[in-house]
């Protein structure tokens, strides 16, 4: 076989030490906000039934499914998101449990998409989900705990913004210009895509998919653009849009309250390409619009149901590792992940081998971390292998010392050094 067959699949990463470092700490963010809002965390299969995303996810994710018949004839898929894992898993548990429910997991997730920037064919997604409370103070829980996460990784509101909408008052207000009930799938899936598609297009789409006359579909599209309190102007009159607007107003009273309210942004277009959510939906951007959704998240009250469980209602989000890392790097926020150790051992003789390992074994027992040599060299090549290794001080055990019962502590930013006894090594 040619090694060009053996190359990595594309839309996959390696994650060599300094990649895996960056990684590692944006899961470190994750889970200490999760934890500092009193979620717990969980996991579930990468592979799973394909059932239980066929109609529950929606058209767009069933498409990019990695899926197959395995060996004994069942139709599995690789988890290409975490929701219907947690509706199946909640499914089977969540009666005896205390609600509402707190979970977190960062999954590794697979959908066979077209690969293109902030878009690969696996990634990592933070889920965080709240099972059980309706009411909108759990919907500002879940997008503090999305914000607070980019917070804890340095990005602030000059950096990103939460759009948030609602899907019962979109719903509303396509109904308010016309849009009848058969046809709202249709516009949901059109409004998803107006800032991706050509608004000529656009209102050609909503005149033959969701039966708007053109002057309609123009009035449709000024409403978007309009926030909360325009809308409540224009239709609030209503009493069907009208009593749509609360939840929301609510909702965002309260990330308000929270001291969020520099982050949030309320915007009628985001509806979320997923077909579950059935209330409030929100994304995050990074603000020079640059790049795809951060995160997307929402209310989806009756997927636990539609999986074979209780039914709950159910509010939560997925946060990539993708966009989120180029977002960083673009704003200089890519931590330094070169490698540290706390002390390297040198020897300054064969003879000194034996002490030096008992030394490295000693600070390593103690929770330090520690390298040496791995075969006999002169001190010169050990204090640079110590450099490269990332030592903050080479410990160098040569017969003089030893004599004493101690070694020669060299810091090597600056080159000072100390005796330290021995015994004193801890
Ligand atoms: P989603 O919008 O499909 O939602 O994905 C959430 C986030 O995952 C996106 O905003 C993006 O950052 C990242 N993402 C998705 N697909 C890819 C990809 N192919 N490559 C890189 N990053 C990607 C969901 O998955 C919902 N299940 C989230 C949720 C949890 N809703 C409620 N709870």
């Amino acid at each position: 076989m040619a090694a060009s067959d053996l190359q990595r699949l594309p839309g996959f990463r390696d994650f060599p030490p300094e990649d895996f470092g960056f990684r590692n700490r944006i899961f470190e963010s994750w889970r200490r906000v999760a934890l500092r809002y009193g979620f717990s965390e969980y996991d579930g299969p990468p592979l799973e039934p394909l059932d239980l995303y066929v109609e529950k996810s929606g058209d767009e994710i069933v498409e990019q499914l990695y899926g197959f018949t395995d060996k004994g004839g069942r139709d599995v898929a690789l988890r290409p998101e975490m929701t219907p894992s947690l509706a199946r898993i909640l499914g089977a548990r969540s009666r005896g449990m205390s609600k509402p429910i707190r979970w977190f997991s960062i999954p590794q997730l697979f959908r066979y998409e077209r690969q293109q920037r902030g878009r690969l064919r696996e990634h990592f997604q933070w889920n965080v989900d709240i099972v059980g409370e309706a009411g909108v103070a759990a919907d500002a829980e879940v997008l503090a705990v999305g914000i607070d996460g980019l917070r804890d990784l340095g990005l602030t509101h000059a950096d990103f913004v939460a759009r948030v909408s609602d899907r019962r008052l979109l719903t509303s207000v396509l109904e308010a210009v016309g849009v009848r009930e058969g046809a709202l799938g249709a516009a949901f899936q059109i409004v998803d895509k107006v800032e991706r598609d050509p608004h000529d297009r656009t209102i050609a789409r909503l005149q033959e998919e969701a039966g708007l006359d053109e002057a309609a579909a123009v009035h449709l599209l000024e409403t978007l653009e309009f926030g909360l309190e325009a809308v409540a102007d224009r239709f609030g009159g209503r009493d069907d849009v009208g009593a749509k607007l609360e939840p929301l107003r609510e909702y965002v009273e309260l990330l308000g309250f929270m001291g969020l309210g520099d982050y949030v942004q309320v915007d009628l277009k985001i509806v979320r390409g997923l077909a579950y959510y059935t209330g409030i939906v929100f994304e995050l951007f990074d603000r020079k619009g640059q790049l795809r959704a951060i995160c997307g998240g929402g209310r989806y009250d009756r997927l636990l149901e539609l999986v074979g469980g209780e039914s709950l209602p159910a509010v939560g989000f997925g946060m990539g590792d993708v966009v989120l890392g180029e977002l960083l790097t673009d704003r200089g926020l890519r931590p330094d992940t070169s490698k540290r150790i706390d002390y390297f051992v040198v020897s300054v003789t064969d003879d000194e081998r034996r002490d030096a390992l008992g030394i490295a074994q000693r600070l390593r027992a103690r929770g330090h971390s520690v390298a040496y040599a791995l075969r006999g060299q002169g001190v010169g090549k050990q204090l640079k292998a110590a450099g490269r290794e990332g030592a903050i001080e080479a410990l160098i055990v040569g017969p003089d010392e030893l004599a004493r019962g101690a070694v020669t502590a060299r810091r090597l930013s600056d080159g000072t050094e100390r005796e330290i006894r021995i015994e004193e090594l801890d």
